[in-house]
């Protein structure tokens, strides 16, 4: 197993994680940067490991350099680094691969697609990681680090990792927004979520086999329209629940339209 020498930019969810797994797999992680010094403190007395808030300070003994800031801010940090030859990469699914071409020439991007929090364990070797690099040397360095994680490597373009990124923000960040506005409605009537996670836990469990188009159950996809009526009207003082159900409702029944057409 090649084993290398990292530094962790950023000091949030990914930042976390990472440094952690990247730790306990084996590799040094040799400092963290981050904007806020007690942020990347917290993270480094975890390993042990210096930290910095100063881009002048970004040791220039790693192998490997990751940028874990949030998207918006990738370029603007990117510019103040100058690593020569190093491999840098950065861990967003949307922003394109040419950022960091200021910051090294050997520069490239590593992706874990899932939904990471800093207080939520996981399981990396579960973990696809997108990779893509500006040239064959990087990618092999990237694609051996990740390989210390996990067998899932998907080598994807700035269009392909796009593509992912938007669907999965689909499958996690809108079906998350949705479980709340669920949790909200029931708490609000004296229930608890409890009850609605063996549902929950059923529809993840049935798309394992099948294509979730062909196992939506419900009113909009029946064209109960009473009902549909009837729930509008439960949500007739929460306008922005009533328009997200309207908008649901209408795409199902067309996608319905559109797979029997
Ligand atoms: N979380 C996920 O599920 C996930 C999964 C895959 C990929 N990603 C990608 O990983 C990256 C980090 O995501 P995250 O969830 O770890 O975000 P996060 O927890 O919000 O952490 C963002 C980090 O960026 C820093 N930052 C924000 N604005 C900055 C600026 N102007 N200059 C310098 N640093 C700045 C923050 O520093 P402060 O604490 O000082 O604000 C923090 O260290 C993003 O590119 C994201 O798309 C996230």
């Amino acid at each position: 197993m090649s084993v290398f020498k990292i530094v962790i930019i950023g000091s949030g969810n990914v930042a976390y994680q990472l440094a952690w797994h990247l730790h306990n797999s084996g590799h040094e992680i040799i400092q963290i940067v981050s904007r806020h010094i007690d942020a990347a403190k917290w993270i480094g007395n975890l390993m042990e490991v210096p930290s910095t808030n100063r881009y002048s300070e970004v040791s220039l003994l790693a192998d490997i350099y990751l940028l874990t800031v949030k998207d918006d801010a990738i370029d603007e940090v990117a510019n103040q680094l100058n690593l020569a030859d190093k491999v840098i990469a950065h861990t967003s699914g949307s922003v394109g691969l040419n950022a960091l071409q200021k910051a090294s020439k050997n520069y490239g991007v590593f992706y874990p697609l899932q939904t990471l929090s800093r207080n939520v364990s996981v399981d990396f070797s579960h973990i696809p990681i997108c990779i893509d690099a500006s040239n064959s040397h990087t990618a092999i360095r990237l694609k051996e680090l990740a390989a210390t994680l996990t067998n899932k490597i998907i080598e994807a373009d700035d269009q392909k990792r796009l593509a992912i990124h938007v669907a999965a923000v689909f499958a996690n960040n809108f079906t998350n927004h949705l479980f709340s506005i669920a949790q909200m409605l029931l708490e609000r009537n004296g229930l608890s979520f409890e009850i609605l996670k063996p549902l929950i836990h059923e529809t993840v469990r049935k798309i394992q086999n099948h294509d979730p188009l062909n196992v939506q159950t419900g009113p909009a996809i029946r064209h109960d329209e009473h009902t549909i009526k009837k729930h509008l009207d439960f949500l007739k003082d929460d306008h922005q629940f009533a328009e997200i159900y309207s908008a649901l409702t209408e795409d199902i029944q067309q996608w319905k339209i559109g797979n029997e057409a």
